[in-house]
Parts: C-alpha cells; sequence; structure tokens
C-alpha cells in the first residue's frame, strides 16, 4: 500500500513546556576550534534549540566550548549526561555539579543518567538527580541507555522526561520503548541516527533527497515523540538535517527502511 503521508510535526513539548525542534545537535565531536565554536550558535540561528552533550564528550571540551558560546542564550535548550564510566550515586552527585561548572548553568535543563552501572540499583543511581531536581540544578530528568523495565522503575519515583537510546536502520529494535515513550509523551532521542544510511539511498534518489535527510525523516514520521540528534560541524549538513522536517515519505518507504509503527 502507498499512502501519501502528510508532514511529521517540526516541534515537540519537553515535559509539556519547552518547545524544541525535532532536530536536535549532537556535539560528541566538538573541540575548542573555530568550527565547533561557529556550528552552535549556527544552530540556534536556524532553529535548532536542543544542544545535546555529556560529561564525557572530547573529556569535557564539549560541555566547555557549549558554555562559552550558547548556554546562556535563552533559546538553548541544554542536555548533558553523567554516569559513562559508573553510576555511583556519589559520582553522579559530583558529576552533575561538575557538569553546572563547565556549562556555567545553574540549572541544567535537561540531566540524563548516561548508562545504568550493574553495581548499582538504577534507583539508586537516579538519586542524586532527583536532588538535583529538587533544588533547582536540574529541570528535567532522562535516561540513556535503557531498558522498558528500567525506565519504568524510575517513572515510578518521578517524571522522565527524555530516553536516549541507540536507534538507526542497523538497531531498530527500540519499539517497545518508542511506544511506552509516545503514551507517556516522553521524548525519544535516537542516538546514532544516521549510521546505516547507504539503506536510504533508492528512496533518496526517487525524492531528489539526501539520503541522511531520508533516514531523519523516517524517524520523524515513527512517532511525534521522536527528535533525533545528528551531529555535525559543518553548517550545509546542519541545513540539511533539518530539511527532513520538511519531508514526506509513504508508508512504503517507512516499511522499506524497517522504521513503520508496528502498533
Ligand atoms: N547516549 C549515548 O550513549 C550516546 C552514544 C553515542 C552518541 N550519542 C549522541 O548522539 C549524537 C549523534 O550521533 P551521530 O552518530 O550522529 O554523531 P557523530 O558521532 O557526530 O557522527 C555523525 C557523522 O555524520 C556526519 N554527518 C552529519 N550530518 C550529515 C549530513 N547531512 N550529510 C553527511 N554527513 C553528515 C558527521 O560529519 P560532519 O561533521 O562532517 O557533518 C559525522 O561524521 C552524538 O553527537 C552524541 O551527542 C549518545
Amino acid at each position: 500500500m502507498t499512502t501519501a503521508d502528510t508532514a511529521s510535526p517540526s516541534t515537540f513539548k519537553l515535559g509539556g513546556e519547552i518547545e524544541i525542534c525535532r532536530i536536535g545537535l549532537g556535539t560528541n565531536r566538538i573541540q575548542n576550534d573555530a568550527a565547533s565554536r561557529a556550528i552552535l550558535p549556527a544552530a540556534l540561528e536556524l532553529g535548532v534549540n536542543l544542544i545535546d552533550t555529556a560529561d564525557i564528550y572530547t573529556g569535557g571540551v564539549s560541555e566547555r566550548v557549549i558554555g562559552e558560546t550558547v548556554a546562556s542564550d535563552p533559546r538553548a535548550l541544554i542536555a548533558t549526561k553523567g554516569g559513562y564510566h559508573g553510576a555511583a550515586p556519589e559520582r553522579i552527585a559530583a558529576a552533575i555539579d561538575a557538569s553546572r561548572s563547565r556549562l556555567g548553568l545553574e540549572t541544567i535543563d535537561l540531566y540524563y543518567l548516561h548508562r545504568p552501572d550493574p553495581d548499582f540499583p538504577i534507583e539508586q543511581s537516579i538519586d542524586p538527580i532527583l536532588s538535583a531536581k529538587q533544588d533547582g540544578r536540574v529541570h528535567h530528568i532522562g535516561l540513556s541507555n535503557v531498558t522498558l523495565d528500567q525506565l519504568d522503575r524510575v517513572r515510578s519515583l518521578a517524571p522522565v522526561a527524555a530516553v536516549q537510546n541507540r536507534y538507526n536502520l542497523d538497531n531498530s529494535d527500540q519499539d517497545d520503548v518508542i511506544d511506552y515513550c509516545e503514551r507517556h509523551a516522553i521524548m525519544f532521542v535516537p542516538y546514532f541516527p544516521l549510521r546505516g544510511s547507504e539503506r536510504a539511498k533508492k528512496i533518496a534518489e526517487r525524492l531528489g533527497a539526501d539520503r541522511n535527510q531520508v533516514v531523519l525523516a523516517a524517524m520523524l514520521a515513527r512517532s511525534p515523540v521522536v527528535v533525533p540528534i545528528p551531529g555535525t560541524r559543518n553548517p550545509q549538513h546542519l541545513q540539511s538535517n533539518l530539511g527532513a522536517t520538511r519531508l514526506t515519505l509513504t508508508s512504503d518507504d517507512l516499511e522499506a527502511l524497517s522504521l513503520a509503527s508496528k502498533s
């Protein structure tokens, strides 16, 4: 069946309150150089306001450069993460304040537990993030690299605004998590979204579009809660990625890419 779909909504309201563009910017290759320093304000000018970082990216340089360029801009929604190399509660507590310092922010808009630690129940790792939310150092709570069970357990303690898991044409087994996020209005952020985009080549040729745009458009069509964060330091690539919000795919295209909704 070939059905002309309508274009996907171009924004999502994080936590039901903060309007964000459904293409964000991944920053795990941001350095202290001219290209990196230029791409961050360029993103805001284009309307890309979700800036995704983590304390481990480029050894803290990503957070620092974001702090020096865009973090204080009222248009920016800064998301960072801690706990990739271990999520003992005291380690997360220290990581939150170190990220606030590098970013130059009193309050981090969205703070993710980067990865559950098998040595600690997720309830313990999340506890310092709940405290930071209570005293205003963190506005929204996110989880990354989680299973549906871990997400459900944390949601019984506090609202979760975002989940960030690997999701791309080579790893698309996130239907249970995406459907759960959609039911609860939680933003689902696919990381490494462009991996495997060669498979979109034929569809891209038919549409006269870039294959990365096609993959991003398919993700946007998968569910209104999906917000990909392709990383780029190239302004043309950023503009092209943003063009995915204006690209309309058919349900046949989505099925061919194995990104069609199964629910
Ligand atoms: N939560 C986690 O555990 C986790 C793990 C990994 C990554 N992440 C996040 O996910 C983000 C996104 O991952 P990613 O794989 O997209 O980022 P990435 O590691 O920055 O790689 C993206 C690659 O695609 C290129 N690219 C981007 N747009 C393009 C376009 N339109 N045309 C051609 N090439 C293009 C980029 O090069 P150019 O710079 O030349 O455009 C870069 O080589 C990361 O930045 C990070 O924030 C999260």
